[in-house]
């Protein structure tokens, strides 16, 4: 299967995306893990992209799309993906089309995460992040780590983000309203976004995406 996850900053994308990828057997591809792994291993384009990371803007097309076209399609992706944060505006949504159609490839499904800004803001202030393991994502009241600074499922260092404060969120969720929205209307046209409630447990959440996904309600 290939899927694209949409939903503002703080929905759950990481989250779902882990257990989806995991129960679907396809890999996770999240440009924002890309982004934090090049500019951990200090990569020119890490330097590229940290500058609007930490503004809380997107990262130049120019340099998205060839990072998410080279992953998509690296060998472990041939029979599927699960894109977690791209495409983010309509140019991208233009570009993965056209990398689709050139190697044959189609989405099966556009799954768009709906939260309320208010549970947004909290789910952002409480999250912890895996060094080690981008798809290893806690939250100190909702999903807390046996210890407070070690990963459970690897052992790794948590941290926060530094684009998880009140203010650069602020500026993530109007690049999200302005930018990324409209890929939603994009996929509409195309039949295939399937909206689900990121509210409550997340095994609730992976479930109801499943059935999305399996048409079923
Ligand atoms: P990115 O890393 O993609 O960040 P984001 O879209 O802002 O999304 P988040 O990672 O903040 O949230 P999430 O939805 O994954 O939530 P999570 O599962 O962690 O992008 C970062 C930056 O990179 C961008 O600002 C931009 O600069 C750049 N970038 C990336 N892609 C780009 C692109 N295509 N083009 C241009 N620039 C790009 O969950 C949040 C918290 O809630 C966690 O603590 C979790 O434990 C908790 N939680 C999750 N589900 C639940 C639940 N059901 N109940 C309670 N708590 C929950
Ligand atoms: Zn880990």
């Amino acid at each position: 299967m290939r899927i694209v996850l949409v939903g503002p900053p703080g929905a759950g994308k990481g989250t779902q995306a882990a257990y989806l990828a995991r129960n679907l057997s396809i890999p996770h591809i999240s440009t924002g893990d890309l982004f934090r792994a090049n500019i951990s291993q200090g990569t020119e384009l890490g330097r590229k992209a940290q500058e609007y990371m930490d503004a809380g803007r997107l990262v130049p097309d120019e340099i998205t799309i060839g990072m998410a076209k080279d992953r998509m399609l690296q060998p472990d992706a041939s029979n599927g993906f699960l894109l977690d944060g791209f495409p983010r505006n309509v140019g991208q949504a233009q570009a993965l089309d056209k990398i689709l159609a050139e190697n044959g490839i189609a989405l099966d499904a556009v799954l768009d995460l709906e939260v309320p800004e208010e549970e947004v803001v909290k789910r952002i202030a409480g999250r912890r992040l895996c060094r080690k393991n981008g798809s290893h994502v806690f939250h100190v009241v909702y999903n807390p780590p046996a210890d407070d600074s070690v990963c459970d499922e690897c052992g790794g260092e948590l941290y926060q983000r530094s684009d998880d404060t009140e203010e650069k969120v602020r500026v993530r969720l109007e690049e999200y309203h302005s930018k990324t929205e409209p890929i939603i209307d994009y996929y509409e046209q195309q039949g295939l976004v399937r909206t689900i409630s990121a509210l409550g447990k997340v095994a609730e959440v992976t479930k109801r995406s499943m059935d999305a996904l399996h048409d079923k309600k």
